[in-house]
């Protein structure tokens, strides 16, 4: 599998690039701006984007999407629920082929009503759900800070310490980390009720 983290836009952002070195085929993970830099990384490895996957709705992990699927052809994936376009509905369990590399989708709310993460050969991509040392912000629209911890507490910590975790900003005092190391680390993953969890991200 090529797996790329790219940095994107001015809000910290990070894309990923998936591929298939050997059916040249690549998913583009939250293409939010930076699209040349994008399918350049994409040409560079002989890739063709056949999927645009977004983690949740929000306009900065899709701003791309238009651009990336009029480029390449690319099908756009998204949660069966997202209000957005989307070529491909995914839901809870499901596998994105990306050449013989399997992608898992986890739906994730708590964020975003929409919010998926993915997971390709041990590495989980949280998009807004969990950072480097933080948790996704739930005062947004749709936001929803019990249905966070419950997407972290039964979907991502259960996972393997090993899993590595790559996140959708860079807000963190390290671009990716694993499992354990935010088990141990990441003071929003402290051992909290999920009332303690509602009232923790309701204080400043
Ligand atoms: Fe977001």
């Amino acid at each position: 599998m090529i797996f790329k983290q790219v940095p994107v836009g001015t809000f910290q952002n990070f894309a990923y690039i998936i591929g298939d070195e050997k059916a040249k085929v690549a998913a583009v993970i939250d293409p939010a701006w930076e699209v040349d830099k994008l399918l350049k990384i994409c040409e560079e490895f002989d890739l063709k984007v056949i999927y645009v996957v977004n983690t949740h709705s929000h306009h900065d992990h899709v701003e791309g999407d238009e651009a990336v699927a009029k480029r390449t052809g690319a099908k756009i994936v998204m949660y069966e629920k997202s209000p957005l376009r989307k070529d491909v509905a995914v839901k809870d369990g499901d596998t994105i082929k990306v050449g013989s590399t399997n992608v898992k989708v986890l739906h994730t709310p708590g964020h975003c009503p929409d919010h998926i993460c993915l997971l390709a050969e041990g590495k989980l991509m949280t998009g807004d759900t969990l950072f480097v040392g933080e948790c996704g912000r739930t005062d947004l629209a749709g936001g929803n800070s019990g249905d966070l911890y419950d997407s972290l507490t039964a979907k991502l910590l259960p996972l393997n310490d090993a899993i590595e975790v790559y996140p959708g900003h860079d807000y963190g005092s390290k671009v990716s980390s694993t499992i354990g190391y935010e088990r141990k680390n990441n003071y929003t993953l402290k051992p909290r009720t999920k009332q303690e969890f509602i009232k923790f991200m309701a204080e400043p």
